[in-house]
């Protein structure tokens, strides 16, 4: 690249730098609190986490939403806004263009990332596969499998070596091992701790943080400025995403190479209607995205919350005693568990916070009025910690508030978001559940975690999932 481009790009960054500090500093946009908080950042003298201050705010509203003027975004934590957004009113309130433009580079054309037809499509497909008992039965197997022969050697040799391990890590690979077994019928080996994370991996990481930080810039005109540019953020963004395409255009090269029609994995079902190669990476993405950190994410919670509670693996184990669980019926049969497993996520949903479009002027179910072009973002993090919906205990972790008589009740999905609601609901839920449970089971059966960092609440990086910025550091003692 020749040296007046750099010194171009420089002097253009600078420039947006220094307009963006101008207008900060004018605060010409609002000048209300929270839009001021937002801008320069005031509110992390108070709160660790920006999904903790907008749980502040949230619970401070008397409507429960609140709008971000400086970003256009309206927030909110009332479950009939959420059902109206989600359900009712689903066609109004789409993923939306400004949304697909952040996460094109990434997501491209994925189910995550698109509306209209080429949703309809994939949703369509997934929806068949995914609903199949022989796809469930297949899921176990393979959980199963990664369980007993790389989570528990894992795990055996950190207690014996009485060393620190980060739980994190471990559930992520364990999760990417297993999401890429099931779709893709992949092994990465991402649990042989031996072996460092793949390059892959690494790269997955890194482009799904960099593509969140462009959702919190305050105005676009950067990011798309040092993306013109090939530089800082968006030029690492671009290398991660180019590794990432690399390996997905390989998985496909192998699948049409061995064969796919006899195959039992979602990448085969899709590759016998799909032939074009953009699209099909952009699947794979996609899957990867849904079922590997949302997971790591759920059994990381879970397991913070477990080494402060005793008492609740305690219980989890009496009511299992030593049946080993074969099929998802028996699973199912775990009331407390099932209950320990949602409580767990409603405290640390592995997806914080959910925005959608706003396509004509509406006005929400609690009479805030929403202009076109607003982005609209339910949050279920905020929404676990509203009393209304909770009680006066929503800050106890209490498996007991989703059991009538020991039954496990499941909770209305617009007050409990966590898989979202309505038209998009996630496709995965059951999948994610038995892959937490079974785990989550075995390991309290085996061995007792002590987090080595006894702080109050956890920290976390931004991302498109709830990830531990410090991982989740334990010492794992044998039973
Ligand atoms: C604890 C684990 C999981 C949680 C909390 C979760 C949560 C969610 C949420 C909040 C959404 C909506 C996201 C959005 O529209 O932006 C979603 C969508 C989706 N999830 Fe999950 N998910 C989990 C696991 C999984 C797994 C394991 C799979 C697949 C095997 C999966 C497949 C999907 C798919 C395909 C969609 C897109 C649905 C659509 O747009 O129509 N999820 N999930």
């Amino acid at each position: 690249m020749d040296s007046s481009f750099i010194l171009l790009s420089l002097a253009i960054v600078i420039i947006l730098n220094i307009a963006l500090m101008i207008t900060r500093l004018t605060r010409a946009w609002c000048s209300c609190t929270i839009c001021q908080a937002y801008v320069d950042s005031r509110w992390r003298s108070r709160f660790t986490n920006l999904c903790d201050w907008y749980t502040h705010l949230l619970q401070a509203s008397p409507s429960r939403t609140v709008h971000i003027h400086v970003i256009n975004s309206v927030i909110t934590a009332d479950p009939d806004n959420v059902e109206y957004i989600l359900k009712t009113r689903f066609h109004n309130f789409p993923k939306g263009k400004p949304f697909s433009s952040i996460l094109g580079d990434f997501l491209g054309r994925g189910i995550f990332n698109v509306d209209g037809d080429s949703w309809r499509f994939q949703r369509k497909m997934a929806g068949l596969e995914l609903a199949r008992v022989s796809l469930r039965a297949y899921a176990l197997e393979v959980v199963d499998q990664e369980i007993r022969r790389r989570l528990l050697p894992v795990m055996e040799s950190v207690s014996r070596e009485r060393g620190v391990v980060d739980l994190q890590d471990v559930f992520r690979r364990f999760s990417f091992d297993c999401i890429c077994r099931f779709s893709f019928g992949l092994d990465p080996r991402c649990l042989e701790l031996s072996l460092p994370l793949s390059e892959f991996a690494a790269s997955f990481d890194l482009a799904s943080r960099l593509s969140a930080e462009r959702a919190m810039a305050v105005s676009p005109l950067l990011w798309r400025a040092k993306r013109w540019l090939d530089v800082g953020s968006e030029r690492r963004l671009r290398r991660a995403v180019a590794d990432v395409d690399a390996l997905a255009k390989e998985v496909i090269r192998q699948r049409r190479r061995f064969g796919f029609s006899d195959r039992r994995d979602l990448l085969s079902r899709f590759m016998e209607s799909v032939s074009d190669e953009t699209y099909l990476r952009d699947i794979i993405v996609n899957f990867l995205l849904a079922g590997r950190d949302t997971v790591g994410s759920a059994l990381t919670s879970f397991f913070w919350l477990a080494a402060r509670h005793p008492e609740v693996g305690a219980s989890i184990l009496e009511e299992a005693g030593n049946t080993r669980i074969t099929n998802c019926e028996e699973m199912r049969g775990l009331h407390y568990l099932h209950a320990a497993i949602h409580e767990s996520m409603r405290m640390f949903p592995p997806v914080q916070f959910d925005s959608k479009f706003c396509l004509e002027d509406d006005v929400l179910p609690d009479g805030s009025p929403v202009k076109k072009g607003t982005r609209v973002t339910y949050h279920p993090y905020a929404m676990g910690r509203i009393e209304e919906i909770w009680g006066p205990d929503w800050s106890e972790f209490k498996p007991e508030r989703w059991l009538r008589d020991g039954v496990f009740c499941q909770e209305n999905p617009y007050k409990y978001p966590v898989f979202q609601g309505g038209v998009r609901v996630c496709l995965g839920k059951e999948m994610a559940l038995l892959e937490v449970e079974s785990v989550a089971l075995t390991l309290l059966r085996e061995y007792r975690v002590e987090l080595v960092d006894y702080r109050p609440v956890p920290v976390f990086s931004p991302g498109l999932t709830a990830t531990y910025r410090d991982g989740l550091p334990v010492l794992v003692h044998r039973r």
